[in-house]
């Protein structure tokens, strides 16, 4: 039932923005049933690598990365075929249309929570890099993406938009449940993490550790050069990575760009102090029998 999971001012628009899979709210602009039907019979194969994250956390950052650690460096994909064909998310309406014409090996990204990739995931040797951010980063992110979001619903005030992703009243449901479900799995030496903070601090040093997970064995030359053509400043003004080819009714930047600050730390100009206490409070307990620590100080 969605209206347990929307605000009811949102109700009006929320059947016609949303559908429900598996509990998790996910929008009709880009899900349908079609799609996470195709999602759960994809044959996964080995070579395959696919980047997990929770939205808001890097996720078109790793559409533009992995081409190129795969390719070796050659920028042909990044300039040539937008993000969402370059390196389509697994559950997304896209992938059945170009998964025929994916350069090989196939770079795939996704938000489903682990208990929900097919089981020929689990039966393949296919590798996974987990993108992890500061959950304050992310709310702030995924406000600002809701405002600028034709097909997602309207945010409300920043203090009406905590309780909703507190609650997982937002896409792909609550995060902590997210991190909770990648961070136990039995993929063993399968998955890597990886901040997005330290991406942000280090690019070169995260490629570094990246290509190295696959197996590739790039040059230092080749991941400067992946660095340079990864940058937030390269990605913004890369037609083919900043959404600038969507239609305004989807996705509006002048309300607020797709790439929008890049930065580490952006919730200090967002939170006042009651809501960072009670946002601390929320997450830290939802995690806190959990065997793993989280990567950054929550406060
Ligand atoms: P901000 O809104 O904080 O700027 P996703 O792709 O998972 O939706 O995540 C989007 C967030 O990643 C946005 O954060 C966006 O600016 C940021 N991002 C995308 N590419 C980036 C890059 N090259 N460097 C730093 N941040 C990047």
């Amino acid at each position: 039932d969605l209206s347990v999971l929307l605000n009811p001012r949102n109700m009006a628009s929320s059947e016609e923005m949303y559908l429900l899979y598996h509990g998790l709210l996910l929008p009709k602009e880009t899900h349908s049933p079609e799609s996470l039907k195709f999602a759960r019979e994809y044959t996964f194969t080995d070579s395959d690598v696919l980047a997990v994250t929770y939205p808001k956390s890097g996720t078109i950052w790793m559409q533009e990365i992995l081409p190129l650690l795969l390719n070796g460096g050659d920028l042909t994909p990044i300039h040539t075929i937008p993000n969402w064909d370059r390196t389509p998310w697994l559950e997304e309406t896209r992938l059945a249309l170009v998964v025929d014409q994916l350069a090989s090996p196939r770079a795939l990204v996704s938000h489903l929570p682990y208990h929900l990739m097919p089981p020929s995931f689990l039966a393949s040797k296919a590798k996974v890099i987990y993108v992890m951010r500061n959950p304050k980063d992310v709310m702030v992110s995924s406000y600002y993406f809701h405002q600028m979001a034709g097909f997602l619903h309207d945010p409300g005030t920043f203090e009406e938009f905590m309780e909703s992703f507190l609650e997982g009243r937002v896409l792909f449901g609550k995060w902590t449940d997210h991190v909770k479900s990648w961070k136990h799995t039995e993929l063993g030496d399968r998955i890597l993490y990886i901040t997005y903070e330290e991406m942000v601090q280090e690019l070169p040093a995260a490629l570094r550790r990246m290509s190295d997970f696959l197996g590739r064995n790039l040059s230092e030359e080749v991941i400067q050069k992946i660095a340079e053509n990864c940058s937030f400043e390269t990605m913004k003004t890369n037609t083919m990575s900043n959404f600038s080819l969507i239609p305004k009714v989807l996705m509006d930047d002048n309300k607020s760009p797709f790439l929008r600050k890049g930065m580490v730390g952006d919730w200090k100009n967002h939170f006042s102090a009651e809501q960072l206490t009670r946002f601390i409070s929320v997450i830290s307990k939802e995690l806190e029998n959990e065997s793993f620590s989280l990567p950054w100080s929550l406060d």
